[in-house]
């Protein structure tokens, strides 16, 4: 029997944008199954959303496709989550050359500690190349309107913890 290909998109997901969620579903056209993974090293102390709020965020936006994507947190080197989980390789998005650098540095760091795991960079849809969940942040805590970047249930939240801060 074929062997289930699974790939692990790791990041912060403070919060999740439809540019990661368009990530997500490209590559569900290559991998059987995703895991999107919210590092929660101690040294990120500046999140917006808890572990648990990101988590909770991306349950919701993937309920429809719960048997194929699964949304986990982990502490530590990903490369050892990727080992736990059995999956070979990362996934992550470019948008612009800008990203370049930091993302070669890290795949490079990730195939010195585990040459058998893979980073896979994908493009991300013309219509999400200049999103970042910083720059959704900063528009919505200044007032500004996201709605078309990110899903409704994350700008209900970040309007709510913008709200709530005022
Ligand atoms: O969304 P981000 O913040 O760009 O994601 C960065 C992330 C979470 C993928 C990276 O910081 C990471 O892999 N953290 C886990 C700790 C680790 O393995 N560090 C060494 C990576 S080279």
């Amino acid at each position: 029997m074929a062997q289930t290909k699974i790939a692990i998109y790791p990041g912060s997901f403070d919060p999740i944008t439809n540019g990661h969620i368009d990530l997500v579903k490209r590559t569900l056209q290559i991998f059987d199954r995703v895991i999107v993974a919210i590092a929660t090293n101690p040294d990120k102390q500046d999140s917006l959303f808890t572990v648990e709020e990101r988590l909770d965020m991306i349950h919701d936006v993937f309920k429809g496709l719960k048997k194929r994507v699964r949304a986990d947190a982990f502490e530590g080197l990903l490369v050892d989550y990727a080992e736990k989980t059995g999956a070979k390789v990362i996934i992550r998005g470019l948008r612009a050359i800008s990203d370049f650098e930091y993302e070669f540095q890290m795949a490079m760091m990730n195939r010195e500690l585990n040459p058998n795991l893979e980073t896979l960079f994908m493009m991300t849809g013309e219509s999400y190349f200049y999103i970042s969940s910083r720059l959704v942040k900063e528009v919505v805590s200044l007032g500004g309107d996201v709605s078309g970047l990110v899903p409704k249930n994350v700008l209900k939240q970040l309007k709510f913890k913008f709200r709530s801060r005022q």
